[in-house]
C-alpha cells in the first residue's frame, strides 16, 4: 500500500508562525499514528505570482505545485492565524483559488490560532462552514490555541496537546488499515 500524504496549509506569512507550529504538531501526530507522510506550505511559500491570481491558471509554477500537493492529499491540515475573528485574508484568498471538486469528500484538520480565547470558536463558526462550502470532511474536533500556549517554538499547553492527539484519532476511518476506535475527550 503505498504511504498516504498528508499536506499542512497555513495562512499567516509570519515567519516564525504560531499557526504553523500548530499545523506541524498535528502533522507529526499524524505521522507517528499513522504513518503519513507530510508536507507543510504557507502564505510565503505561494511566492509573488498569487497576489494577483484569480485562478490557478495565473500562478507560477511553484506556487501551482502547491495548489497540486492540497488536491492530491488524502488529508488536510488547515491553519490560520485570527485576524479581526476571522481567517486571513490571504488564507481565503489561497481557499478562493481550489477548485471544490478537490476537496469533497477529503478529511480536513481545522485549526487556529489567536492573540487570546476570545475568538476561539473561529474554528467552528469560520472555519467549519468554508469547508462544508467544499463538502470536506471536517473531522468532528477541531483545534484552537493561543499565543500562550506555545513557548521557544513548541505547543506547550498538554490540554490543546491532547486535543490535537484526540482530533488526529479521527482520522482513523478515513485511513485504511487503521480502524482504532476513537476516544471521546473530556474537554
Ligand atoms: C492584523 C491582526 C489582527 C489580529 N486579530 C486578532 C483577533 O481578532 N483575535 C485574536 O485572538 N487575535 C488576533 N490577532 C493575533 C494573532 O491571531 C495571533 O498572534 C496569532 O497567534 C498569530 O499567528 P501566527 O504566528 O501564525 O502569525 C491579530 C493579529 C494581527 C496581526
Amino acid at each position: 500500500m503505498s504511504q498516504k500524504k498528508l499536506v499542512g496549509f497555513v495562512g499567516s506569512f509570519s515567519r516564525p508562525s504560531r499557526s504553523r507550529t500548530l499545523v506541524e504538531t498535528a502533522a507529526a501526530h499524524a505521522a507517528d499514528r499513522f504513518g503519513v507522510d507530510s508536507s507543510i506550505y504557507d502564505i510565503t511559500d505561494l511566492g509573488q505570482s498569487f497576489g494577483n491570481a484569480r485562478s490557478l491558471k495565473d500562478l507560477d509554477q511553484d506556487a501551482r505545485k502547491i495548489f497540486d500537493a492540497i488536491a492530491e492529499a488524502d488529508v488536510l491540515v488547515v491553519g490560520t492565524p485570527t485576524y479581526k475573528g476571522s481567517y486571513t485574508g490571504l488564507f481565503k484568498h489561497a481557499i478562493d483559488l481550489i477548485d471544490p471538486i478537490t476537496l469533497a469528500g477529503k478529511p480536513v484538520i481545522l485549526t487556529a490560532t489567536g492573540g487570546g480565547d476570545r475568538h476561539a470558536l473561529i474554528v467552528e463558526h469560520q472555519l467549519r462552514p468554508l469547508f462544508g462550502f467544499f463538502q470536506a470532511h471536517s473531522l468532528p474536533s477541531a483545534i484552537y490555541a493561543s499565543d500562550r500556549d506555545f513557548a521557544d517554538g513548541r505547543l506547550v499547553n498538554d490540554i490543546i496537546r491532547s486535543r490535537v492527539a484526540q482530533t488526529v484519532a479521527e482520522l482513523a476511518p478515513f485511513l485504511p488499515g487503521h480502524s482504532s476506535p476513537v476516544s471521546i475527550a473530556a474537554e
